[in-house]
């Protein structure tokens, strides 16, 4: 409940009934569901599988089922809400789904990523007769994703509860027009509906809260004294509508960036013969954003480089349905990377994302469609069905559910769309350009596209012409000069903004290393085999295109910044035996793979250093084994069983003179590598590896090193937070790593781990990462792959202490406590 007792948004989540199949006559209230499972939202039922690998949904989806399911929920209302408004919210149905309230037919809705409502007060029943919600869910046509998209209500259901004099659903819009550090200008447009039967006369009233709810002092723009929060008031016949413009001035506004995300509250109060019939509260950030053609983009008026990667919504063990706790130790996890920006692939997310990117400090590209009108060729059945009759409703919505977010710096209108090189491309572009910009003036546009390669004529300059920014994806797979096609790009279009919204990440798995042509093994038929397979890129150079592309827009500051594909491994695009595309820097279970140190030695400035591979190399001893390391540090010397194996040194950027020839700022380095790794080639003994990383001035500020292990001898578990929430399905991440008898990981461990769990939790999922795994993220054991596994726990409604316990064959037992306790 917010803003008083005049509006309730209630959780719809609890106390649904499911059915795997079609069940006709399910929309019908005296349907009898009572054989039905019990569960509540949000629910993907994919995730629950088996894998198949003539699963219709196919690779794309990761071979796990799909299908058409029914949701039911009886619910009474009181006596008291009888005049009330009700709207039911859903946040996000995968696909096609019907809703039926007491068996009235609401509406159907195609897009499964989209937030959709439905009014639900004509149909009511109130005090002992009791409502049925039915929802129909409908995801057969298959393959209709490229990627996992889950089944089922996998996000969040909403009730709202309101007098029928009320502010629209999605009706308050926040810009901030004029903002310095001195003041800001903060405009609200409010749309205030009448559903009530007469006529109605109402007063709006705004004021700014901070972000724990106090008033803070702000006035109405030409309005003092008593009145200064009356921004207007209007007659609305019933069933109208009146948008009510407020202009509010703001002193000393704490601004939102990404290293202080500051945020407010507008609180909109629905006023009826002077009193508050309704309310309701609008987080919203007081910052600017300008896009520059030669600087980029300057958030408060300071130029900011995007450092970004994709995302697609699943959370790995859990599926579509991502608890927010793990979205938050996502989010937490790529900021810690030195990633400061997210492209919201290729499809609205959760509502909950954005809040948290708000909260957070993390700046999104949010992005509306896949596809348009051309169907991909990897899918059957897609958006492009009913695009057409769909796209002008949910883009509207999208962009109205999203468009207050502080973190959003861009929309994106579409991913690597087929009519970039049609004849319609621009038409519909300019229609779907014309709505954002109707909807929310205040960010660009841009499109991820894919074929951009303008000086050979295959050019859409007719499409894009029409993008305030334009997107590139993999900027370096065109022309003889791969990464400086921005650059080619600028001399032919210097009036052209850019952004890259896609580009290559190593793509490895975690704690497999290939070794590299040069030492056997390499060579297809006398030719260097690629360096992304199956098995992974080869270590020691699958950072080098990364590495040459991050050099490039790094130094060039009118490339606004990119997004690499993409941040954590997903769900799909992928060739069986694996289920998953293995292009992020974290695996599904959140565990960092060496990647994640290169975007971390580029991206951020505390010292640190990363060694690899392991060093469990039996059959090589004698060979050579190269040694990486990844440091944002100016040298590194290595040390194999105490003995030095040479210093080596990089510099990134690399610094230019400052006051004269030959002056430096900083001690100069003498780099010995353009590359942005270092790299020893080791002669293999077994023992311990050490790296001392050096400051510009010699001083000793990082070390890392990896040791020979032994079999592993037990278990490790470790928590990512030892206390949790009760009551607000809270979620605790449990690493267990293997140990050898000493106490050093065991990094090619697969034991055979089975859980335990005692206490007020569930397990919600255990995962390890392993792209090929078909072992269920639902049950109770799972094997460690590469050393290491994950189990989830929530908390359930009850306090308590929870205790979790992992077992092995030969490793013994170990466990871990979480408390969970009640919030304050
Ligand atoms: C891109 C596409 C992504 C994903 C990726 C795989 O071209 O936009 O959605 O398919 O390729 O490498």
């Amino acid at each position: 409940m917010q803003a008083g007792a005049v509006r309730l948004k209630l959780s719809f989540d609890f106390g649904w009934r499911f059915h795997l199949g079609d069940a006709p006559g399910a929309e019908e209230t005296i349907f009898a569901d009572t054989a039905w499972r019990s569960l509540d939202l949000p629910h993907d039922w994919s995730i629950e599988g088996p894998y198949d690998e003539h699963a219709p949904t196919g690779g794309a989806g990761g071979f796990l089922p799909t299908g058409l399911g029914w949701y039911r929920k009886t619910f009474n209302l009181p006596e008291s809400d009888r005049c009330r408004l009700v709207i039911i919210q859903f946040d996000g149905v995968y696909e096609h789904s019907t809703v039926w309230i007491n068996g009235h037919e609401l509406g159907s809705h195609p897009y499964g990523y989209s937030t959709f409502t439905y009014n639900l007060t004509p149909w009511l029943n109130f005090g002992p007769k009791p409502n049925v919600v039915a929802v129909r869910v409908d995801n057969s046509r298959q393959p209709n994703s490229r990627w996992y998209s889950g089944s089922g209500i996998y996000r969040h259901a909403w009730l709202t509860i309101t007098d029928p004099l009320s502010v629209a659903p999605f009706g308050v819009y926040v810009t901030t027009p004029e903002v310095s550090r001195e003041s800001a200008t903060i405009h609200a447009r409010t749309e205030v509906r009448n559903g009530r039967t007469t006529a109605q006369h109402f007063e709006l009233r705004t004021q700014i809260l901070d972000a724990a709810g106090n008033p803070v002092p702000s006035r109405v723009k030409g309005k003092t004294g008593q009145e200064s929060q009356v921004s207007g008031s209007g007659n609305l016949a019933p069933g109208a509508e009146l948008a009510v413009e407020s202009t509010l001035s703001l002193p000393t506004p704490r601004l939102w960036s990404p290293g202080s995300p500051e945020l407010y509250r507008l609180r909109s109060e629905v006023l009826s013969a002077g009193t508050v019939v309704d309310a309701t509260e609008t987080v919203f950030g007081i910052r600017s954003i300008e896009y520059d053609v030669n600087r980029g983009l300057l958030l408060n008026g300071t130029p900011i480089k995007l450092r970004g990667m994709c995302l697609h919504h699943d959370g790995g063990a859990v599926g579509a349905a991502v608890p927010e706790a793990m979205l938050e130790r996502r989010l937490r996890l790529l900021q810690e990377m030195g990633c400061n920006a997210i492209r919201c692939s290729h499809n609205p997310m959760a509502p909950e994302l954005y809040e948290l990117c708000d909260r957070l400090g993390l700046l999104v590209m949010d992005e509306a469609f896949d596809e348009w009108t051309v169907r991909k060729p990897q899918i059957k059945f897609g958006y492009s069905d009913v695009f057409r009759a769909r796209y002008e409703r949910d883009l509207v919505d999208f962009i109205r559910r999203d468009r207050n977010h502080p973190c959003i710096v861009m929309w994106s209108a579409g991913n690597e769309i087929g009519e970039q090189w049609s004849k319609e491309g621009p038409e519909i572009l300019g229609k779907l350009v014309e709505i954002f910009h109707r909807e929310d003036p205040t960010r660009p546009v841009t499109a991820a596209l894919d074929d951009i390669f303008n000086q050979h004529g295959q050019a859409p300059v007719a499409f894009s012409g029409l993008l305030d920014v334009v997107g590139y994806n993999y900027v370096d797979r065109w022309g003889t000069r791969r990464e400086t096609q921005y650059a080619d790009d600028r001399a032919l279009f210097p009036l052209r903004k850019f952004v890259g919204t896609e580009e290559t990440n190593p793509g490895e798995t975690r704690g497999n290393y290939r070794f590299g042509p040069m030492l056997g093994g390499g060579l297809i038929d006398g030719r260097v085999a690629p360096a992304v397979g199956p098995e992974g890129a080869l270590y020691t150079t699958d950072t080098i295109r990364t590495a040459s592309l991050r050099r490039f827009v790094s130094t060039h500051d009118y490339v606004t910044g990119d997004f690499g594909w993409t941040g954590f491994d997903y769900l799909g695009e992928s060739l069986w035996p694996r289920k998953l595309s293995t292009s992020g820097p974290l695996d599904t279970c959140g565990f960092k793979k060496d990647s994640f140190y290169f975007f971390q030695s580029i991206w951020t400035h505390a010292p640190m250093i990363h060694l690899l591979p392991h060093w469990n190399w039996p059959a090589r001893v004698g060979k050579v084994v190269p040694v990486v390391a990844y440091t944002n540090c100016a040298a590194v010397e290595l040390f194999l069983n105490g003995r030095s194996l040479g210093a080596k040194a990089r510099e990134f950027p690399a610094q230019g003179t400052s006051t004269g020839w030959n002056a430096y700022a900083l001690p100069q380095i003498q780099a010995s590598t353009a590359d942005l790794q270092l790299v020893w080639d080791v002669p293999y003994e077994p023992g311990q590896l050490k790296a001392v990383a050096h400051d510009r001035s010699g001083n000793a500020v990082s070390e890392a090193s990896v040791r020979t292990s032994g079999a592993a001898a037990s278990l490790e578990l470790t928590v990512d937070r030892p206390t949790i929430l009760a009551g607000t399905r809270d979620v605790a991440h449990v690493t267990v790593r293997a140990l050898d008898a000493h106490g050093a990981f065991a990094p090619l461990a697969d034991n055979q781990v089975v859980f335990e769990l005692s206490g007020p939790a569930r397990l919600i999922g255990a995962d390890n990462g392993d792209p090929a795994s078909h072992e269920s993220y639902q049950g109770s054991t799972r094997a460690l792959f590469n050393g290491m596994a994950l189990a989830l726990l929530q908390s359930t409604p009850d306090p308590g202490t929870v205790r979790l316990v992992a077992r092995a064959n030969g490793l013994g037992d170990s466990s871990v406590i979480i408390l969970t306790h009640k919030a304050p």
